[in-house]
């Protein structure tokens, strides 16, 4: 199976750009480990619990609990699937070391959205998500045709919990401690490997994507 790892800090756009490749690729399946938290949550299960009290402080969840999530997942996904989209994992080393033992590295690429702190605040203070679709908006770059109600299905826009500023800037530094150090791994081994400007505009950064996807 392949697999296509969007990689990046919180608001770089995984999540927009996934939905893209879902568009164009309908056939592939999406994998977003924080929209499985969320859901959880909502659900009020015993993941969702547990992960309620990491999220809500900016945290990473343990990463025994999201390893375990993730081979329920990829074991009962069918092997003639286009390529499967991870959207938010690996986001440690004991994360990618585990991935790696699931997936051979040579059929894994990885794009990295890269952005600052100081546009990640402006993307996610001014994001709204549709709590039934997951559909992501922002209310200036990426605005609903209506305000504030979901383009597909109607449904009024919420902020997310963790999308406060105090929240984002501690996930930017989760992110800088604990996620960004597996770049130079990913790096110093032989995976295809992308690094994009996420400051670009979302359809620019879409065909880069592509063209990677292709080759
Ligand atoms: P998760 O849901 O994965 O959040 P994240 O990685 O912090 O990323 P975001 O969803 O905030 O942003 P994004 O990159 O998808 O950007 P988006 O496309 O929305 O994780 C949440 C939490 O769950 C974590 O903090 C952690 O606690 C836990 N968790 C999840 N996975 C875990 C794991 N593997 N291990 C442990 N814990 C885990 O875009 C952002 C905004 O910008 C939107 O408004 C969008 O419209 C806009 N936008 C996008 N692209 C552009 C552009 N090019 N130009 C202008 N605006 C744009």
């Amino acid at each position: 199976m392949k697999v296509l790892i969007l990689f990046g800090p919180p608001g770089s756009g995984k999540g927009t750009q996934a939905n893209k490749i879902l568009e164009k690729y309908p056939s592939c399946i999406y994998i977003s480990t924080g929209d499985i938290l969320r859901e959880n949550i909502k659900q009020n299960t015993n993941l969702g619990k547990l992960a309620q009290n990491y999220i809500f402080q900016g945290l990473l969840v343990p990463d025994e609990v999201i390893n375990s999530m993730i081979e329920n997942k990829i074991k009962n996904i069918n092997d003639n699937i286009d390529f499967l989209i991870l959207d938010g994992y690996p986001r440690s080393t004991n994360q990618l070391e585990f991935l790696l033992n699931l997936i051979p590295y040579k059929s894994i690429k990885v794009i990295y959205l890269k952005i600052d702190l100081k546009d990640v605040i402006n993307r996610i203070v001014y994001r709204r998500v549709c709590p039934k679709c997951n559909k992501i908006y922002h209310l200036i770059y990426n605005k609903p045709q209506s305000n504030e109600t979901c383009d597909n299905c109607n449904t009024k826009l919420i902020q997310r919990e963790d999308d406060k500023e105090e929240i984002v800037t501690n996930r930017y530094k989760v992110y800088l401690n604990q996620t960004l150090p597996i770049l130079n791994k990913i790096k110093q081994m032989d995976i295809k490997f992308l690094e994009i400007p996420a400051d670009k505009d979302i359809n620019e950064i879409f065909n880069n994507i592509n063209e990677f996807i292709k080759n």
